[in-house]
């Protein structure tokens, strides 16, 4: 058979509710033309994030019964404890409410002042987090991962000769941990192959640094080196991801994406003395470290997750009902990062929208237009999140990139949602000559994006 289908049937429902362009006109004017703003009640189609938005499976609900809310020791956790042992192989596991806890106590044990972290791309609070220690944050994708229309079946590769160079510059003593992030959610979620972390693992043990993944989408990843790397395609998913692991020395894991739950996550290590000393800091923010600000409810859904996220039937469908998102508005003349990622389709608003020059903020005006064509949300990845004022002069500095991000939440939509959002996508793309820009009229000093308020040019 040819049809992917989707590889579950629908035995609990969540009605959606429909809007007219009429009151999403004044939906949106209402919340200043940012879409965090709406109530999620006014999106028809929520694609804002693939992050704790997935729909549990009837295993994980009975799980979730069998939770156990002792206060030390549970049940609960013993299972989730030996879920993520079997999965990524790491000696020590520090639960986390989410990745960026995990992130927090990470690089304020391993980080200081001064210090250099290198990644493929960072993502925003794993930049914030290792910022926060004063520490500076690198990114080192290979070339290709920065241009939306280049072909790669790994765009999100680290440039492993620019980070030969960066230790060369900088030296060991101030890198005290190498990151690679899979898949590389700011640049496209775009995987990274077995070749390139065997290689980076290499450089890094050369020289004495710890390896760590920044795992939230790991088993997608795995399902991209199956599909794409010479010697993969007979090797069962898990066979893979024991294999990519081996080679770290631990990882950052937010379970709200590839965990496959609505909340949690976690922190491993294979070093004792680095857990002790992470642990410490669990039980002052977190929670005692059999349950990391996690219910034990939490725990048993996580433990589940881990497993069914590998089935790779699940992959093959998680992955075609992306691409086929993207392979429908691309055919159409939409510009996208190519070639689809895993979680998410990437926009380029730039290459779409010319008209409007990057500080009348193009991305921010396509999800607009997408929300009042037909009530979707997406987000903007551009200038609005990552523009800079100029410190001295004040001058206002646009993104490398402006894009829109249609995040797929796992499990939760059928493919006639996405055909829906096809449409609303063409629709917006021949009329895209029209759309204005937008102006922003206030903003806070940190994070703007989440509470920026604009109105039409
Ligand atoms: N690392 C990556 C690559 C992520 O994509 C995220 C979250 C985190 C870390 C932080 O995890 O949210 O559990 O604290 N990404 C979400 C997104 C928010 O929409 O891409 P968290």
């Amino acid at each position: 058979m040819q049809t992917i289908i989707e590889p579950f049937r629908i035995k609990s429902v969540e009605p959606i509710r429909m809007t007219t362009h009429q009151e999403r006109e004044a939906i949106l004017k209402a919340a200043h033309y940012n879409l965090f703003a709406l109530s999620a009640e006014d999106v028809l189609i929520d694609l804002l994030t693939d992050s704790g938005t997935g729909a549990m499976s009837s295993e994980q609900w009975a799980a979730v019964m069998r939770g156990d809310e002792s206060y030390a020791g549970s049940a609960s956790w013993g299972r989730f404890e030996a879920a993520v042992k079997a999965t990524f192989g790491f000696e020590f596991v520090i639960p986390t409410h989410q990745g960026r806890a995990a992130e927090r106590i990470l690089f304020s044990v391993m980080c200081k002042e001064g210090d250099v972290v290198p990644n493929n791309t960072h993502f925003d609070t794993t930049r914030a987090n290792v910022e926060y220690q004063g520490a500076r944050a690198v990114d080192l994708v290979i070339p290709e991962g920065k241009v939306p229309e280049a072909i790669h079946p790994f765009k999100g590769n680290m440039d492993t000769g620019a980070l030969e160079e960066l230790i060369a510059e900088v030296g060991t003593e101030r890198i005290p941990l190498i990151m690679i992030t899979i898949t590389n959610n700011s640049m496209g979620g775009q995987p990274v192959s077995m070749a390139n972390i065997r290689e980076v693992a290499a450089i890094a043990h050369e020289h004495g640094i710890p390896f760590y993944f920044d795992a939230c989408r790991f088993a997608e990843n795995a399902f991209f080196i199956k599909l794409r790397e010479e010697g993969y395609e007979d090797s069962s998913v898990r066979e893979i991801v024991t294999e990519m692991f081996a080679f770290a020395d631990g990882c950052t894991m937010s379970a709200k994406k590839d965990g496959l739950a609505n909340i949690g996550g976690f922190l491993c290590t294979n070093d004792a003395a680095l857990a002790q000393q992470e642990k410490d800091l669990l039980i002052l923010t977190e929670g005692f470290p059999t349950y990391g600000g996690l219910a034990g409810r939490d725990l048993e859904a996580i433990a589940v997750g881990l497993e069914e996220v590998l089935h790779e039937d699940y992959l093959e469908y998680r992955l075609a009902s992306t691409r086929y998102l993207g392979e429908h508005i691309a055919r159409q003349g939409v510009p996208i990062v190519q070639p689809p990622g895993g979680h998410a389709i990437y926009i380029d608003a730039r290459a779409m929208l010319p008209h409007i020059p990057p500080l009348q903020f193009p991305g921010q005006a396509l999800a607009c237009e997408l929300y009042l064509e037909a009530g979707i949300r997406s987000t903007e990845i551009g200038s609005v999140m990552f523009g800079k004022t100029e410190p001295d002069s004040g001058e206002e500095l646009p993104a490398d990139m402006e894009l829109v991000r249609l995040a797929i939440p796992r499990r939760a939509y059928t493919q006639s949602h996405v055909d829906y959002v096809v449409e609303a996508i063409i629709n917006v793309f021949e009329r895209r000559q029209d759309i204005r820009g937008l102006k922003l009229t206030w903003q806070a000093p940190y994070l703007r994006h989440f509470t920026a308020r604009f109105e039409q040019v």
